[in-house]
């Protein structure tokens, strides 16, 4: 049958979602399936009305593409989708109730607060120390976060998340090295490490700049690596996702692992990570969307 790849959609994440989609089309046409390109915009239930595709192969990223709704409409209209299913994806999404879950799976994570308010800063202070994180809950691609070191940078960068999110996540700050575990088939991939010369890895760090350095292998011992991947699959299996994902985890000074969160349509772009570490396990692109797609078929 025919696939059509879902890819553009409303979110702050556009830009990354075209050049994933497109990547992920030429990938699956060169591997010889029936494909085409749809720019989603607007209603999502007009976009499944009367489809001329059998399938969809899902490369839209944040919110109405990634965040479970169009999962469920897809479920509901009874045609088949790549990635997780509606519960996982918006849990994934929302970074704050991700931490719940883990909490709950007593997973490791740093410690956290919701925030909901300007006034509720030096109670937040109170209880995490500075450095902290400053995140719009249900959003991608680093938009948004701030790293903030004084009262009065949380307040600056809670009402820049607030702006894009109601929903903003404070958690401690750890200084890294990053890390990050590509999950296809319920196995990991290699992991990656993660520097920049920004504060962290942000959005230039992730799709523009050329001096950010990938480490694949990541450097740490084969024990410490598995350890680490371990993680990942647990973080995985937890919110309950399908088939493929990319879980980003943070390394302190100690040696210690601490979950960020769980991306389910992570980005497919030339700069991206889940490509990369595929061709490190000696997984071509084209082999890599294709066996995502193949997850489909039941
Ligand atoms: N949210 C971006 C696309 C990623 O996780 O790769
Ligand atoms: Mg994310």
């Amino acid at each position: 049958g025919r696939v059509a790849v879902f890819m553009g959609g409303d979110s702050a994440e556009r830009e990354v979602s075209l050049k994933s989609g497109h990547a992920v089309l030429a990938a699956l046409q060169s591997a010889g399936v029936d494909a085409y390109g749809v720019d989603v915009q607007g209603c999502l239930l007009r976009t499944v009305d009367n489809p001329e595709f059998d399938r969809v192969f899902i490369a839209l990223h944040g919110r109405g593409g990634e965040d479970g709704t169009l999962q469920a409409i897809l479920s509901q209209a009874g045609i088949p989708y790549t990635g997780s299913e509606m519960l996982a994806s918006a849990l994934a999404m929302d970074k704050l109730r991700t931490k719940y879950v883990f909490e709950g799976c007593g997973l490791p994570t740093p410690r956290f607060r919701a925030m909901g308010a300007v006034n509720e800063a030096d109670d937040i202070l109170r209880d995490l120390s500075l450095p902290l994180s400053v995140k719009p809950s249900r959003e991608g691609s680093s938009i948004g976060i701030r790293k903030v070191t004084s009262r009065e940078e949380l307040v600056e960068a809670y009402q820049e998340a607030s702006a894009l999110d109601s929903l903003v996540l404070v958690e401690e700050w750890i200084e890294g090295p990053e890390f990050t575990v590509s999950l296809l088939q319920d196995q990991a991939l290699p992991a990656i490490g993660l520097s920049t010369d920004h504060v962290f890895y942000d959005y230039e760090a992730k799709y523009l700049a050329d001096d950010t350095n990938y480490r694949i292998p990541c450097g740490l011992d084969p024990d410490t690596e598995l350890e680490l991947q371990h993680l990942a699959l647990d973080a995985f299996r937890v919110i309950g996702c399908r088939t493929w994902g990319r879980v980003d985890i943070m390394q302190d000074r100690d040696g210690g692992f601490w979950l960020l969160e769980v991306n389910t349509v992570p980005g497919m772009t030339d700069h991206s990570l889940v490509p990369m570490a595929a061709r490190a396990a000696g997984i071509s692109f084209e082999e890599l969307v294709v066996r995502i797609l193949k997850d489909t078929l039941e």
